[in-house]
């Protein structure tokens, strides 16, 4: 989007999370009208335990967490994977399900084995974004994309649930399709497109967003 043509200097954004792949995703949706960094940037930014129960919780949690430290815009993100035969789970405990935080392995290790038998094996990524300022939640915005789960792992690409995920459309999991596809496709791609343009709108406007 062009702005009125009054160069005005980038806004900051501060990102709730220490994930560099986050990071650069979000920062190259932005543009040139926000200066965006994370929590790595701030090493005195406290860590923030995600006890919610909802992804919007865990995600407000983060996002109000790190506001009352800074000024300016503050987004945060939550995620998961949730599966209909198994009531939503694991929903906001993904990246522990099997046990040991962040061992992708073991949750799908356990996904696979709470799956037997189950003739329903629709599935969908959702992920929950919340911006702030000020100590204020400003607005929320969630994206999700769905599929169905594979009997066994395939592909090597992606993170997580990948390799036993098919996006609806597909015939491969998210971990043997394209990077570029899944970026497009994705849970994470979906919410930050409406934060993008919600933020064009209301935070920006007069400013050229790139
Ligand atoms: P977080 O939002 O990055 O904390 O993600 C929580 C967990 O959800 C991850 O550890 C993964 O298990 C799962 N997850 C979130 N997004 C994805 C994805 O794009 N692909 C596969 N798994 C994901």
């Amino acid at each position: 989007m062009q702005g009125g043509g009054l160069m005005q200097p980038p806004e900051p954004l501060v990102l709730a999370t220490r994930n560099a792949h986050k990071t650069r995703e979000i920062r190259d949706m932005l543009g040139a009208a926000f200066e965006v960094s994370d929590a790595n940037d701030h090493p005195d930014f406290p860590e923030i335990e995600e006890t919610g129960s909802t992804f919007l919780e865990n995600a407000r949690l983060k996002a109000l967490g790190i506001s009352r430290r800074t000024g300016g815009w503050v987004l945060s993100d939550d995620s998961g994977l949730e599966v209909d035969a198994l009531g939503g789970a694991p929903g906001v405990w993904s990246s522990s399900y099997g046990g040991v935080e962040g061992d992708h392995a073991r949750n799908n290790a356990r996904l696979l084995r709470e799956m037997v038998g189950r003739a329903d094996r629709s599935a969908r990524f959702r992920c929950t974004m919340v911006l702030a300022r000020d100590g204020v939640e400003t607005a929320n915005f969630t994206g999700t994309v769905e599929g169905r789960l594979l009997e066994e792992p395939e592909g090597d690409g992606g993170f997580g649930y990948d390799p036993l995920f098919v996006p609806d459309g597909y015939d491969s999991s998210f971990a043997s399709l394209p990077a570029e596809v899944k970026n497009r496709l994705s849970h994470r791609a979906r919410a930050l497109e409406r934060v993008v343009d919600y933020l064009r709108r209301t935070a920006v406007s007069g400013k050229d967003c790139g």
